[in-house]
């Protein structure tokens, strides 16, 4: 669908960061299905490979050339991200904020990036909504991880999390206190994700799924954590898509009291063992794994389940996809397109 096709175009475009990653680029190509704008930034960065990422701008930029516009920048770059957000054709009210520097693991090699991204390239992305709004929706991405070792389950969203068991989540939780603090001051309504394990077609090089089914395929060791005593709450993409989206259409009302802002979970709201995970990717290529079991490793968490609650009856959430479902859909993209 382009702009000329469709009658109702809602003008206004939606301000996306982390546009070619891989949250950001399924939340993108369903924002232009709905016939919106969307002005993507990403500073592509080499944490993973770069040719998925310019991968997946393509098929964004081919399939709606008339209401997709991508900016290659770093969000800590203010001049240019200022730059960015006054070219808008029309004034910006929407922003949905996924760029960062993710993974647990890689925050204990390369600490400054995290900070660099996450909490300056943040900050960057709220002065921009306090200098230029008034917004309508400021949306960010948070994460599960800011629960820490929590041992009680589900994860609530009134749990306690400032007991963070590596700088990557210590990060989110900075950004989601400092996001408290600017909608308090500046009345910016804002809504905050934490995320439970997204994966799912043109997933991400370094987590679980991608690496087992690289390896597999290849007849190569895959590495099992914690001796493979591991529980998650695996969500698929298209349902994390739909709790982005129902957070965009579902901003906090400003009452005047306290800020006008809150954080909810998105995850699937059911616990996997990892064992199963695996063998649900061994069934699904017809190959057995060869397993080296190890002990936890440092930042690492055995287990995350989500309390969904609030989210389905604020954000009308409803994760409708089975891990079973999921991980055949990716398995089938990998195939294609690793050919
Ligand atoms: N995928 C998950 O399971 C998961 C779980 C919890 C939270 N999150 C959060 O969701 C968001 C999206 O995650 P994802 O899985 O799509 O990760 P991703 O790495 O695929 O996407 C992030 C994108 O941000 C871009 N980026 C990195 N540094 C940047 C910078 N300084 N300036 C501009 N762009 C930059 C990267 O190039 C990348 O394309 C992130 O904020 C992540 O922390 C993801």
């Amino acid at each position: 669908m382009t702009a000329s096709k469709n009658q109702n175009l809602n003008k206004s475009p939606v301000f996306l960061t982390g546009v070619a990653g891989f949250i950001g680029f399924h939340t993108t190509r369903r924002l232009l299905e709905q016939g919106r704008y969307v002005i993507g930034v990403d500073s592509l960065s080499p944490y993973y490979d770069v040719s998925l990422k310019e991968s997946r701008l393509k098929v964004l930029k081919e399939s709606f050339p008339d209401t997709f516009q991508f900016f290659k920048a770093s969000i800590e770059d203010r001049p240019e991200m200022e730059r960015i957000w006054r070219a808008s054709p029309e004034p910006i009210q929407q922003v949905i904020h996924l760029a960062a520097q993710a993974g647990v693991r890689y925050s204990l090699e390369n600490p400054y990036e995290y900070v660099t991204t996450n909490v300056t390239g943040h900050l960057v992305l709220l002065e921009l909504a306090r200098h230029h709004g008034p917004l309508k929706n400021f949306v960010y991405a948070s994460s599960s991880s800011v629960y820490g070792g929590n041992t009680k389950l589900p994860f609530s969203e009134s749990d306690r999390t400032d007991s963070p068991l590596a700088l990557y989540a210590a990060t989110k939780k900075c950004d989601e206190l400092m996001t408290e603090a600017y909608a308090h001051l500046f009345r910016i309504p804002a809504i905050g994700l934490r995320f439970f394990t997204a994966y799912g077609p043109w997933g991400r090089p370094d987590q679980a799924l991608f690496i087992f089914t690289k390896k597999i395929l290849a007849g190569e060791t895959i590495s099992v954590f914690n001796n493979g005593h591991m529980k998650r709450d695996f969500t698929y993409i298209d349902d994390i898509v739909a709790g982005i989206l129902g957070a965009l259409e579902n901003p906090i009302k400003d009452t005047g009291e306290g800020s006008p802002h809150k954080i909810y979970n998105l995850g699937n709201s059911s616990l996997e063992q990892l064992m199963d995970y695996i063998q649900l990717i061994e069934d699904n290529l017809g190959k057995k794994a060869k397993i080296q079991y190890l002990p936890m490793q440092p930042g690492d968490v055995p287990a995350a389940l989500s309390d969904i609650m609030e989210a389905r009856r604020d954000l009308g959430f409803n994760p409708k996809t089975s891990v079973k479902e999921g991980v055949k859909n990716f398995i089938e993209w990998y195939k294609g397109y690793y050919k």
